[in-house]
């Protein structure tokens, strides 16, 4: 008896297959008592390649692993289950995942319950599946996109049985709801509101990988991204492949401007979406999002190419003049808007005139910033059977020349945020140095700033003072204590430091003594940088302005605030502490 079982594998022409109805599922989660015991302490770790929609689905997975009884640890090596989740969109993802597999082995040499699990996209093609076991025989499951919710009955019959299972199934899927979920961050979610594309783009292996398009409840969603508004999230992004396809299948009038407005109604501070077809794009969408502040200003548009002969065999369904009369649109409504693109380089046939008007169209509409790439064949698509007589050293001229471009709009839409106050919402500490935060403006330009950790999760004005292109260097405008403690003051209540705190902050910003003060104040340092040269004006520059501080420092409500302050920092801190 073999140590392997192939249960079921792909097949792309039933991916190809649109004829069965999704049927919509309700979870019911069901733990096997040899797989709670066996999973009682271990710790897995997923390894994610690919877009959002593989992020989701490890915060999915995450979920049902955490119902089993394992948790989730940081570090590949510390993991009693590794899952590799698969991109298949171009091939240089898919050789990443083949280095990930081969670094697994050692895990197996040392501990013979270790399981190594491979899913996502790159599963659903024909012939990966089979390739993995050969390659790699210490792999313990293969599963695709379309079973991740079997995820747990997987484990539980590889661990009975004792062998390695591969189960791909290709149909064009199901909706699953009740779905369990260990989101990966606090502040921002991802909340998908379609599954699947239905518009076989020729060199798009999506929805071969992902299925049929089909749209969640709209009532799903809303109680999903209520629960993140009662949580307390700031960010929402809306995901499908193409978001705005949305209610097509639900045939009840829902479209994707419904969702967006009733999702922006929740109050959630920042709501986003990716991505939008802009075949699908509708004036009832840019209705929703110019109507709402909190719908964030900013629209990814993949163009794919400038040419329309071009976008017509990638079967893009719309002609450059179309799209760009479309950014026409979305910019006269939406002023201010950023708008970000996907760019294909090289496709199949593609000639020297037909790139230049890639370049033309980059250079009219001056994208915010771009993701490039050269055409990638893949294997089942239609394009894979083109002819291309395009060199690769012709692609990889036109890749660099287009870059240069895209580096041009994209410095520039940065520049003109210099000077300008941004609102931020960070992240967290960069890595490089923790004593700066970093994080995304609304118009999604990476923004770095001196700040504390413990603003992580905070929307919070900053100025930009520098621009490198592809970040922005920006300075924190309010206090970062009595931002932190505003934001809290809600969670905290009543608590007496934190009051007092945020009382006499009130009381000094209303006081007129004190506003007159300050104004001395910086006319004081004015006069003393004016009069840097001269030693003995600086000096008597420098005591009106110490007499001034000394004013300002020994006010009764300075005086009580500062006292307050190191309390309601302590505070902080450990609320911070315990947050993390
Ligand atoms: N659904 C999204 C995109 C998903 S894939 C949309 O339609 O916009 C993300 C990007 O990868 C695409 O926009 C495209 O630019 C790129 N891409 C997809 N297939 C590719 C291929 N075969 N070669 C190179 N790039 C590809
Ligand atoms: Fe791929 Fe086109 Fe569907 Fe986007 S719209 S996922 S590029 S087939
Ligand atoms: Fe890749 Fe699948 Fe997303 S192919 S881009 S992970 S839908």
């Amino acid at each position: 008896m073999g140590k392997r079982v192939f249960e079921s594998l792909p097949d792309m022409s039933k991916a190809r297959n649109r004829v069965r109805a999704p049927e919509l599922v309700y979870e019911n989660i069901q733990v096997s008592p040899e797989l709670a015991s066996f999973a009682k302490g271990k710790g897995y770790f997923i390894k994610t390649f690919g877009c959002q929609a593989n992020v989701r689905d490890e915060e999915i997975m995450g979920g049902y692993l955490v119902k089993a009884g394992y948790h989730r640890v940081e570090e590949e090596k510390d993991a009693d289950l590794v899952i590799i989740n698969t991109c298949a969109v171009r091939e240089n993802a898919e050789d990443k995942v083949y280095g990930e597999i081969g670094k697994c082995k050692q895990h197996h040499l040392r501990d013979k319950d270790f399981i190594l699990a491979v899913c996502g996209c790159m599963m659903q093609e024909e012939g990966v599946a089979e390739k993995i076991t050969k390659s790699y025989p210490y792999v313990n499951l293969i599963f695709g996109t379309h079973n991740t919710h079997k995820l747990l009955d997987l484990l539980s019959e590889h661990i009975a049985r004792k062998k390695d299972i591969i189960n791909v199934e290709s149909f064009p899927g199901d909706i699953i709801e009740n779905l369990p979920s260990e989101r990966l961050d606090r502040h921002s979610a991802f909340v998908n509101i379609a599954y699947g594309c239905d518009k076989f783009c020729t060199y798009c292996i999506v929805p071969y990988t992902r299925g049929r398009e089909r749209s969640r409840p709209l009532k799903e969603i809303i109680k999903e991204c209520q629960e993140l508004v009662d949580e307390g999230y700031q960010q929402i992004t809306l995901l499908g492949q193409n978001v705005n396809s949305y209610g097509k299948d639900l045939h009840d009038g829902t479209n994707f401007a419904t969702v967006l407005e009733e999702v922006a109604k929740l109050g959630i501070p920042r709501l986003r979406f990716m991505t939008s077809h802009p075949w699908d794009f509708s004036d009832d969408m840019l209705e929703v999002i110019a109507k709402y502040p909190n719908i964030m200003n900013c629209i990814h548009l993949p163009v794919q190419s400038g040419s329309s002969e071009v976008l017509r065999i990638m079967g893009r369904r719309y002609t450059r003049e179309q799209y760009l009369d479309l950014v026409k649109r979305i910019r006269a409504k939406i002023p201010g808007v950023a708008i970000t693109t996907d760019i294909i380089v090289g496709f199949p046939g593609e000639t020297q005139e037909q790139f230049e008007e890639t370049l033309s169209l980059c250079e009219e509409v001056r994208y915010d910033s771009a993701f490039t790439f050269i055409y990638s064949p893949r294997k089942g698509t239609p394009a894979a059977k083109m002819k291309d007589d395009v060199t690769r050293e012709t692609k990889l001229e036109r890749f660099n020349r287009l870059l240069k471009v895209i580096e041009e709009t994209t410095d520039e839409a940065s520049a003109r945020l210099v000077g300008k106050t941004v609102l931020v919402l960070a992240d967290g500490p960069s890595k490089k140095d923790p004593s700066v935060l970093s994080g995304y403006s609304e118009g999604s330009k990476l923004v770095n700033f001196k700040g504390p950790a413990y603003l992580t999760g905070e929307i919070v004005e900053v100025k930009i003072v520098e621009n490198h292109c592809h970040y922005l260097v920006g300075e924190l405008l309010e206090d970062p204590l009595l931002l932190k403690a505003k934001s809290l003051k809600k969670a905290l209540g009543e608590e007496p430091a934190l009051k007092e705190f945020l009382e006499l902050e009130a009381k000094i910003g209303a006081s007129e003594e004190l506003r007159s003060l300050r104004k001395q104040i910086e006319e004081a340092q004015r006069k003393m940088v004016r009069l840097a040269n001269d030693q003995e004006a600086y000096l008597l520059a420098k005591n009106e302005y110490m007499a001034l501080m000394n004013r300002y420092q020994g006010d009764p409500l300075i005086l009580n605030r500062n006292a307050v302050k190191e309390e309601a920092e302590t505070l902080l801190r450990k609320v911070a502490e315990e947050l993390s």
